[in-house]
């Protein structure tokens, strides 16, 4: 029976970590698990186990601790990952796998080298396989929407047979139109035998700037989960937006007539949330939760607002989390009103980890007068890389720059590796340059730095500046965020955080081998 709720399947931790810099530890991905179940989301895609240890371990974390969504792993249609996958989620309380192969001629033959028809042996054996373990089973056509509709059916029609609850669509290439991705799911939802049973999903990639608009469609077409990812990240142009996708259906529920179960409110500490962990921007102009999606610039705009919010403003700030009244922190604070602060922000963190960020907040806030909610967020944002029980390899100690119109620039830094402590004199271009040198010298890091950017976290000429900056080793990309009243440490700190995280990936990385089947 349609209740009229869409079910929101979040994929920021597979398929939105499959962009670029975005690369998450096992550590980071559980804190943002955890965000992603006060959101409301139904289903977490935690990974895809059988892609490297690191994966493994995080969906297997991921899985036991999460309580109320399904928690499921990717895995192609073969025994081998989905034995990865049923192991990964077996302790969790809502387990489920996600299988998928490719639909589409161009897949077959040129990815897989497969015929349809051993492809639809895969499809199938592959679900009976997994049904024989787990009862949650979703099934995705790989490249639906460039597949033929009549193939496309009787694939679903055989793997609903073999077991598999939900059937997704995934425009995989950003190639859909709306009203042909609506009409596709249309034809998929009517002419697959058993289709009326079991629910649709719509996976669809931004290529052409369409994942909402299309995802949209799907639902309108009878689809009734969407996939999506927080801030729209994922592979290429990215993933639908979960932001987008919901507020769409919140604020339009007078035309279509549906609804999720998401916390709107906890949408925006999300977005933020997920930005810090991951260094990838917000861009300001991003619908729902970029920096201008509520502010009125132009003299009609802000004369109507002001006469009745109403005229310009189809949905309110309140109604995604943004907090109404910005509390100032100050050296004054005391623990109380700081612990206080982190939780109204929405960290839950371990009072290990509380009195760490306490003490940074007190160093912060004897170097700047106010302390606003942003520099809070940045504080924790630098600690929730680290590995629990594993300290980092790299520390900086202590940096000295030279820097005057008329002289070369020059960096002096100290950084303990492992248990010993060294030193580093390097000239650059500029002092950041002579700063990420020595460091890499300390390191003996061979790293291409591919993005480097510096804001002011909040306003004022004390204001804290965030560095991120993104490192590339061997096919291996990461982003490393720091904050410091200074904008030299912070460039340093961020150097020294993504040279971390390097480490890290070095430590579990097993290459994906993604040839299919
Ligand atoms: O885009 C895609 O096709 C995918 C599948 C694995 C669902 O991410
Ligand atoms: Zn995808």
């Amino acid at each position: 029976m349609d209740n009229g709720i869409v079910q929101i399947f979040d994929t920021t931790l597979r398929d939105g970590e499959q962009s670029p810099g975005a690369s998450m530890n096992a550590g980071e991905k559980l804190v943002i698990a955890r965000q992603l179940e006060k959101l409301g989301v139904d289903v977490i895609e935690a990974g895809f186990a059988a892609s490297s240890e690191g994966d493994f371990e995080s969906v297997e974390r991921i899985a036991q601790e999460v309580e109320r969504p399904i928690v499921l792993s990717l895995a192609r249609a073969q025994e081998g990952d989905i034995k990865r996958a049923l192991k990964a989620v077996e302790k969790a309380k809502h387990p489920g796998i996600h299988i998928f192969i490719a639909t589409s001629d161009i897949h077959l033959k040129h990815k897989l080298r497969m015929s349809r028809d051993e492809v639809l042996d895969a499809a199938v054996a592959a679900v009976s396989f997994a049904k024989k373990y787990i009862d949650y089973i979703e099934f995705s056509a790989e490249d639906a929407s460039r597949s033929e509709k009549e193939f496309l059916a009787q694939v679903f029609g055989e793997v609903i047979r073999a077991g598999a609850k939900t059937l997704n669509v995934p425009d995989t290439t950003g190639y859909a139109i709306p009203s042909e991705f609506g009409a596709l799911v249309k034809y998929l939802v009517e002419h697959t035998d058993g289709g009326a049973a079991v629910i649709w999903s719509a996976h669809c990639h931004n290529d052409l700037g369409l994942a909402t608009a299309n995802s949209l469609a799907a639902v309108a077409n009878g689809a009734r989960q969407i996939e999506c990812t927080v801030n729209g990240i994922g592979e290429r142009a990215g993933n639908t937006s979960l932001e987008e996708v919901v507020m769409a259906l919140k604020t339009r529920k007078n035309y279509l007539s549906l609804d999720t179960r998401i916390v709107t409110e906890q949408i925006y500490p999300s977005s933020r949330l997920l930005s810090q962990i991951t260094g990838i921007p917000i861009p300001i102009n991003k619908p729902i939760v970029g920096d201008n999606a509520f502010a009125h610039e132009a003299g009609i705009h802000q004369d109507g607002v002001l006469k009745q919010k109403q005229t310009y403003e189809i949905m309110t700030p309140e109604s995604i989390g943004i907090p109404g009244n910005r509390l100032v922190l100050g050296k004054h604070s005391g623990r109380h009103a700081f612990d206080d602060r982190l939780k109204a922000l929405g960290f839950n963190l371990s009072k290990e980890d509380m009195n760490r960020a306490f003490i940074r907040f007190k160093e912060l806030a004897d170097k700047k007068k106010d302390v606003y909610d942003e520099d809070i967020e940045a504080i924790i944002a630098e600690d929730i890389h680290r590995l629990p029980g594993k300290p980092d390899r790299f520390e900086l100690l202590y940096l000295n720059i030279n820097s005057s119109s008329n002289a070369i620039p020059s960096a002096t830094v100290k950084m303990r590796v492992d248990n010993q402590e060294l030193t580093d004199l390097e000239t650059g271009d500029g002092v950041v340059d002579a700063c990420y040198k020595a460091i890499a010298k300390i390191a003996g890091s061979r790293a291409r730095l591919l993005r480097y950017t510096v804001k002011a976290i909040t306003g004022g000429a004390d204001a804290q500046g965030e560095v991120s900056c993104m490192l590339e080793e061997n096919g291996v990309t990461v982003s490393g965020q720091g904050s410091h009243t200074d904008i030299i440490m912070a460039s340093a700190l961020a150097y020294t955080s993504a040279l971390n995280k390097l480490e890290y990936r070095r430590h579990y990385r097993q290459m994906v081998e993604r040839e299919g089947p």
